[in-house]
């Protein structure tokens, strides 16, 4: 095999044809809608029926999805169980994954091929906010309740932790975080649900594979990590401080770069303006400060942008949810990408099985147990 076609992690490398997002160095494209446009004009529903059906829905297609999220968003008995009984001290993202797998066991959606995935994929949306909320609510020792009628998916899972109806303003930044995380191509967790979808396996296990993808600091991790590193200081100054120690030292910095967006991030660039007016209103000015003493040199002198994670976990921050949440929010709205490209892959399905280069042992003779 010849050395010229190695690249590590696969970086220029082209694994496959989508029709799903367009995403290039200007551009972010949901089926052909700009991300600023949809950003602005379309909540998460429509969003994830965009995904999923390739266009956008009508009225009444956007209430059939809004029926089908109710319909499919109580928990069973069998996984609240499952929820109390896993340990107090496990993260978030390890319980999401699991209670993903387990709940696959209990498919409500009959039958196999494109139509039931598609509605399977309703049904996984509609379940992880729930579990996510359930959870939550465990972990601060309240009992999970019922979804409440009439909630968007956003406010339905603020309300399922929290147990009221939410500040509108705190529904619609969650939506907003929901439309801008809600697809990206083939990032490495959309990669990994497209590999298990190869071989023929069923969605569930896709999507339990992407969040276990997810979860790691370089990809969805991110949000929460960047957030814990702001955590650390008390103002900008020390931000400032440690930042220049940390670029000296080429530290990574959580939230910043991206393997394509060379340029700046544009779901950063539309978050980041609804992340300074929330400061404002809450006069949380200091947290700007820390914000922009990490975010100045790193796009001045590094010329490395903010990615969507970086305002996100400060997002997600001043409207008071705990850090462990961020990740599985990023789940909460990525299950309706993963499973438009599970849709895409069965559509046109070749198995992945890229090659490597051997650089272990010459062939050698096994000596014998005494010799070793
Ligand atoms: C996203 C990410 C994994 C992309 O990785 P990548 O495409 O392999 O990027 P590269 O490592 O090739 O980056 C090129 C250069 O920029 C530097 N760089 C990239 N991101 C950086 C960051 N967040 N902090 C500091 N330096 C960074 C790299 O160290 C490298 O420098 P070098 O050429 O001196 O070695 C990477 O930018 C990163 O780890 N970011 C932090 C985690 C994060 O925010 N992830 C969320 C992504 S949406």
């Amino acid at each position: 095999m010849s050395e010229e076609r190695f690249s590590p992690g696969l970086a220029g490398v082209i694994a496959g044809e989508t029709s799903i997002a367009c995403v290039e160095q200007g551009k972010l494209l949901y089926r052909g809608y700009a991300i600023a446009d949809l950003a602005t004009t379309c909540t998460f529903e429509e969003v994830a029926y965009l995904l999923l059906n390739d266009e956008l829905p009508s009225a009444k297609q956007l209430q059939g999805i809004k029926d089908k999220l109710a319909k499919y968003r109580p928990l069973r008995s069998e996984i609240l169980d499952a929820l109390r009984r896993t340990p107090k001290d496990t993260p978030m993202m390890d319980v999401l994954r699991s209670m993903v797998s387990y709940t696959g066991h209990f498919d409500p959606v009959k039958g196999e091929g494109e139509e039931a995935d598609r509605e399977r994929a309703i049904w996984l949306t509609s379940q992880i906010g729930a579990i996510i909320a359930a959870r939550f609510r465990l972990m601060n020792g309240n009992e999970p309740i019922e979804p409440m009628d009439g909630l968007s998916h956003a406010a339905q899972i603020l309300y399922q932790c929290h147990g009221e109806v939410p500040d509108p303003l705190a529904a619609e930044l969650i939506d907003l975080t929901l439309v801008l995380y809600a697809e990206h191509d083939f990032n490495a967790s959309t990669f990994t649900a497209r590999v298990i979808c190869s071989t023929m396996s069923d969605l569930t296990s896709a999507i339990t594979g992407a969040i276990g993808a997810l979860k790691g600091p370089l990809h969805g991790g991110a949000n929460e990590a960047a957030m814990e590193m702001l955590c650390k200081f008390k103002s900008g100054d020390e931000a400032k401080a440690w930042i220049t120690n940390a670029l000296a030292n080429k530290e990574k910095v959580m939230g910043f770069g991206h393997r394509v967006y060379k340029n700046g991030d544009h779901r950063a660039d539309i978050l980041e303006g609804k992340l300074r007016k929330l400061a404002h209103q809450l006069g949380e000015e200091t947290w700007l400060d820390i914000y922009d003493a990490i975010r100045h040199p790193m796009v001045h002198e590094k010329h490395i942008f903010p990615n969507v994670d970086y305002p996100c976990g400060l997002t997600y921050y001043l409207l008071g949810l705990p850090l462990d949440l961020y990740t599985p929010l990023f789940v909460a709205s990525r299950i309706t990408g993963w499973s438009a490209h599970f849709l895409e892959q069965s559509i046109d399905n070749r198995i992945y099985r890229p090659l490597s280069i051997y650089v272990g042992h010459g062939e050698r003779k096994v000596p014998p147990i005494d010799e070793r």
